[in-house]
């Protein structure tokens, strides 16, 4: 076990599940192994480990990832959580060599590692699927530029204007959503591994090397504590990150839920602008002069949960004393749902956007 040593008496089979994350944090199994591959170039570098026991080391983790890969990887009970459960399985594959891994690593440097690697891939599949729905909304607007609709406010016909000047209204926001979800991405790229428990690492580890190995482009410039200027992030117990990444969720959630409501008013019966495909919508079988916006209405009330999952953490964050504590382990359930919710939301908005059929056909010439 990785951190027995000092333990003489067992523990409480119901604090030993409590404590446990490895049902939701196998999802970093990936990014985990490629810290520690990083991790066993850097002790080879520092001379702390021979060159053959870094290929040892690192092939023992590649066949891991090939196992976690083919869905072959064996989680025991005793698996605490990702870092113990790839750990034992290293030690099963090339025996005792395996301690020398975790040589000035903690579990504390690494969780924060693993988990801006993995959301920096989040990010980028995200950022991909909102340029996707961006891009249809324009092509629409295009090819609609002259269908002319009320415009309202205060849910009264205010003055006409073109449907396409309303989806552009759309993409703009999503647009600007875009941009705070680069930015938030270039935050989180900074490495926080070499940290150690909260003091830094002892062994000469070239952080930087360490960083360029994982993909990072910058260092975290305090093992623990830091101000927070541009560049400058804390160490082991810094998940401003998170707080970020839930924050741009919610926004992003505000404006599709807003488009939501619109469109579940403008294809009522009463409104008659648009029709949702049969995709995209279901019926009644008690009343079949019904067509409910479900996807929209779902959309719409997912919003809840992604605004639950930041002040969640946001509890959880606040007031935690310097530096990393097990409190931080709850950081995971909200961001792997929020990121899941998320690309779902946005997938499902595009699909409607693109398959939605507009009854408004008012030409303008
Ligand atoms: N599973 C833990 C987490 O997610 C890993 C870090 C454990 N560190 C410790 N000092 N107990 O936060």
């Amino acid at each position: 076990m990785l951190w027995g040593g000092r333990f003489t008496g067992a523990t409480d089979p119901l604090m030993v599940a409590f404590n446990a994350s490895i049902s939701f944090d196998q999802k970093l199994a990936q990014v985990d192994l490629k810290g520690s591959i990083a991790y066993v170039e850097s002790l080879f570098e520092s001379g702390l480990i021979s060159q053959d026991e870094c290929l040892k080391l690192s092939d023992g983790l590649k066949k891991i990832a090939v196992e976690w890969n083919a869905g072959e990887f064996k989680i025991l009970e005793t698996d605490e959580d990702i870092h113990t459960a790839n750990e034992r399985r290293l030690e099963e594959l090339i025996g005792q060599l395996a301690g020398k891994l975790h040589t000035g690593r903690s579990r504390n440097d690494q969780v924060a590692t693993d988990v801006r690697l993995w959301l920096m891939d989040a990010v980028s599949e995200i950022s991909m699927i909102l340029k996707d729905l961006i891009k249809t909304c324009v092509k629409r607007a295009e090819t609609e530029i002259d269908v002319l609709m009320p415009g309202y406010t205060h849910l009264q016909k205010a003055q006409p204007i073109r449907w396409s000047h309303y989806l552009m209204s759309f993409a703009c926001l999503w647009e600007s959503d875009l941009e705070r979800l680069e930015q938030l991405k270039e935050r989180c790229d900074s490495c926080p591994l070499g940290s150690g428990a909260l003091a830094g690492n002892p062994f000469g580890i070239d952080r930087f090397n360490l960083a360029k190995r994982l993909g990072f482009s910058k260092v975290i410039r305090n093992s623990l504590v830091g101000n927070s200027s541009k560049i400058d992030f804390i160490g082991v117990s810094d998940r401003d990150f998170i707080v970020e990444f839930l924050s741009w969720a919610s926004l992003m959630i505000t404006h599709l839920s807003r488009w939501a409501e619109d469109l579940i008013i403008y294809s009522s019966g009463e409104f008659g602008f648009v029709k949702l495909s049969d995709a995209y919508s279901t019926g009644s079988s008690l009343m079949p002069q019904k067509k409910n916006p479900d996807s929209l209405e779902l959309i719409r009330g997912k919003s809840g949960r992604i605004f639950g999952n930041l002040s969640g953490f946001l509890m959880t964050y606040k007031a935690l004393p310097s530096t990393y504590n097990k409190d931080l382990q709850e950081d995971k359930e909200p961001l792997f749902d929020t990121v899941e919710t998320i690309k779902g939301v946005l997938l499902i908005s595009t699909g409607v956007i693109s398959t939605l059929m507009v009854l408004l056909f008012f030409n303008f010439r």
